[in-house]
């Protein structure tokens, strides 16, 4: 049976620093002038003839197709970046999109934030008459509220607290040395724990029972429908769930059946949106209470990164114009099929079949050189991607061919060894380039600096042979993961607006003019605190016209264009569990697949190397490797996880470590 987990955690990746994403770091030409070094960046003469390179040919791209799309760098000049500048933001930012006003502010909408050290969003809220602050995470791919269990885990922060003095009472410093076997051995090291509050239920009498609606009782087992490989099981408790709007007001729900989990591989809880709960839900609960008509909601962030500045503000069942520039469009949520669990969970394949989840369906994924205005699609097929959109990835999962047509285009190799894609990070920065993912007639822009990330190997930052600094690509192929997905960088740069009820999903440019940072959040409520009282119908949907509520069916301001333009999309998902010791064969061309890592330096072979495949056994060495380091690298400055940290049970790595990939960038 399951025992301990091991509390690994998988230190990857270093925080992009939190300089403006937008705006490129102006080159220092001198360190650049090597024609050799220059590399070659996504810049093609003319859209149409490099489509039909890459429509005409179904074959994996080989090192031929190289010359025909790879152009060089424009050398950077002034007006680079401010040209670049302009493409994502123009200069001209209506005043009424910059701040928000009192209709804005009175808007019913939940604050979510990311914690230190963390790259993920939270929200704040109450548990139980004992008030217990329990932070859950924006959680768009499944229905439930679910907390970790006080019983069953430690408090992360404590532990670490622990590991750091024990260190330092052996006169150890962290270093990427494996920890020592006394702490490594010690209860408090494989236990399992959960940094953002643990949850103790009421005993006997106080025990609240699920209001009428809810079908499940207290006691019951479940585990999570997730189709990511977030693993969440625990028993229904019905108890209150406290907390507050951006307006300062706070709301209770004080008959709240929600998900008590015991078993984990996570750091935090999650707030699910989707529909439709067994428990008690959030969505569904307002609407209930009737302080929403319908369990939709929009989702809008900020175009900060970095803990101190970065919010989303989750909208309750309303769309406001303020938070987009140009149309939204509606589309028809893609439905969903396939087995994600194996046949001793039917009832969770079935669970997860019957959520209503954010899917929609991208025609193209374009890399765009802001320097001169060209693009070039990524697509080596006609077909449309169906895409799940998900806030607990900061990754995107995407067909192997569309990641090697982008690693052409960003002088990327695949190393089997790290498992992800290696790039130099300068260049991409300096490039001003940015992915464009198009759905419908809409496109969205993400910059290309949101998808790279200070690559860390063993505690260790990577660079190039020649000492460039290394930086992992955050994609990996959807043939690991088993679905295609968008993560944080796509929704960061979208306004999305779902419409559980009726099936439908709008989508619109983010405005990023719109300059609220978390310091305008700093004092939620104050003395003047009141209990909610307005209601989704009393904020007047006439009265202000940027402002409407989501019925079933209905988005306000958006334009549907579904019509023909979608008729029988699937999007399919599979188990991303594969027997020990199987490999999962990523095709990759030897050009790309030949980088090996020593001493913290990333060699170029040049050569077809097995590191193309990845063996579950190599996977297994460096996930065992990266548990070691966990802790002691958590204590180095300079490295910050971004792509999540998960627990991996030791007897389960071969079993789970072929889909490693998929497990670690998820938190
Ligand atoms: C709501 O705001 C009040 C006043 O600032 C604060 O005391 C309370 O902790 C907040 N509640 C939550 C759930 O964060
Ligand atoms: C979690 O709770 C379930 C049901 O009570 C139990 O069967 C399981 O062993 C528990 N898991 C852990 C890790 O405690
Ligand atoms: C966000 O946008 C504002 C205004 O365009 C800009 O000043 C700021 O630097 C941006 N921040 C980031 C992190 O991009
Ligand atoms: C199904 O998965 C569960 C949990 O991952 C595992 O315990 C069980 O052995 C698996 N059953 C089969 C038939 O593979
Ligand atoms: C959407 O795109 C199609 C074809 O690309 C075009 O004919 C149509 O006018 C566009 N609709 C809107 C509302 O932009
Ligand atoms: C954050 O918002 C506050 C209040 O509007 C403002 O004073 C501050 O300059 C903003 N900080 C940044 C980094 O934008
Ligand atoms: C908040 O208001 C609701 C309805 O108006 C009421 O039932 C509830 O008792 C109030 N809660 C508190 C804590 O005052
Ligand atoms: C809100 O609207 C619904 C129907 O649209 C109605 O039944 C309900 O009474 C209204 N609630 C309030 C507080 O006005
Ligand atoms: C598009 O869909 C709407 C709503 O389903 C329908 O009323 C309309 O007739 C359709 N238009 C076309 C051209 O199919
Ligand atoms: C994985 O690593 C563990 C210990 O690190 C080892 O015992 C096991 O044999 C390895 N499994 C494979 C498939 O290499």
């Amino acid at each position: 049976m399951r025992t301990n987990l091991l509390c690994s955690l998988l230190l990857v990746a270093s925080l992009i620093s939190a300089e403006d994403p937008i705006t490129p770091t102006p080159t220092t030409d001198s360190s650049d002038s090597d024609t050799s070094s220059t590399p070659a960046i996504v810049v093609a003469p003319n859209t149409d003839t490099a489509r039909q390179t890459t429509t005409t040919s179904n074959r994996t791209p080989t090192t031929d197709d190289l010359v025909q799309v790879t152009l060089q760098r424009q050398t950077s000049t002034q007006s680079s970046s401010s040209r670049s500048n302009s493409a994502i933001t123009p200069s001209s930012a209506p005043r009424s999109k910059t701040t928000e006003n009192e209709q804005d502010k009175a808007l019913l909408k939940l604050l979510f934030t990311i914690p230190p050290d963390d790259n993920f969003y939270n929200a704040d809220f109450k548990f139980g008459s004992q008030d217990q602050d329990i932070q859950l995470r924006l959680d768009l791919v499944q229905p439930e509220i679910w907390v970790m269990n006080q019983a069953n885990f430690m408090d992360c922060d404590s532990i670490d607290t622990w590991i750091a003095s024990e260190l330092s009472e052996m006169h150890l410093t962290a270093s990427t040395d494996s920890l020592p076997a006394a702490i490594t051995t010690n209860s408090e090291y494989t236990a399992n724990c959960g940094y953002y509050g643990l949850y103790t239920s009421s005993e006997g009498s106080d025990v609240a029972q699920p209001t009428s609606g809810v079908a499940v009782s207290n006691n019951q087992p479940y585990l999570v429908p997730y189709m990511n490989s977030i693993y969440a099981f625990g028993t229904f408790v019905t108890d209150s769930i406290t907390f507050n709007l951006t307006d300062g007001d706070y709301f209770k729900m004080s008959s709240m059946t929600f998900l008590d989990v015991n078993d984990t591989n996570v750091y935090a809880g999650g707030l699910g949106v989707a529909l439709d709960s067994k428990g008690s839900g959030f969505l569904p609960t307002l609407v209930e209470n009737q302080i929403i008509k319908s369990p939709g909601y929009s989702l809008w962030f900020n175009n900060y990164s970095d803990p101190d500045h970065a919010i989303a503000q989750l909208i309750l069942g309303a769309v406001n114009t303020k938070y987009y520039i140009g149309d939204l469009y509606q589309f028809d949520i893609i439905p969903h099929r396939g087995y994600r669990y194996n046949a001793s969970q039917q009832a969770t394949n079935q669970d997860l079949i019957e959520l209503t989840l954010p899917i929609v369906l991208v025609k193209d994924v374009l890399v765009m050189n802001l320097n001169t205005g060209e693009s070039l699609s990524m697509k080596s097929s006609s077909s449309d991607i169906p895409v799940l959109l998900d806030s607990r990835t900061s990754y995107f999962y995407l067909p192997l061919d569309l990641i090697i047509n982008l690693a052409i285009q960003t002088n990327a190799y695949y190393s089997g060894e790290v498992g992800r894609w290696l790039v130099k990070c300068q260049p991409l920065i300096d490039a001003a380039a940015r992915i464009n993912i198009v759905i419908g007639n809409l496109t969205i822009p993400i910059p290309l600096t949101e998808l790279i990330a200070d690559a860390v190997y063993q505690g260790v930052p990577l660079a190039f042979e020649g000492g460039d600094k290394a930086c992992f690509l955050k994609v990996v192929p959807n043939s690991v993961s088993g679905y295609t997905c968008l993560g944080l960088p796509f929704l960061k740069y979208a306004y999305l607006v779902v419409d559980n009820e009726g099936g439908t999903i709008g989508l619109a440019n983010s405005n990023k003019y719109l300059q609220v940072n978390k310091s305008d959040y700093a004092i939620l409520g104050g003395d003047s605190q009141s209990n909610i009282t307005r209601s989704g119908n009393a904020t007047t949907p006439g009265e202000v016209k940027s402002i409407g509520h989501i019925t079933s069916g209905y988005i306000p301001f958006a334009t549907i264009l579904n019509n023909g333009t979608s008729p029988s999309a699937t999007f399919t998902y599979s188990s991303v569990t594969t027997t020990s010791g199987e490999s999962v064969i990523l095709d990759i061309p030897a050009r790309f697949s030949g980088a090996v890592i020593s001493n913290g330096y990333i060699y170029i072979t040049g050569e077809a190397s097995n590191s193309a495949s990845l063996s579950t056994s190599a996977l297994n060495a460096s996930a065992a490797d990266a548990r070691s380091t966990g802790y002691a690298a958590r204590y180095q400055q300079e490295v910050i996880a971004t792509i999540g940290s998960v627990k991996i049970q030791t007897q389960m790595l071969a079993v789970v470590l072929s889909v490693i990939l998929g497990l670690v960038t998820l938190m």
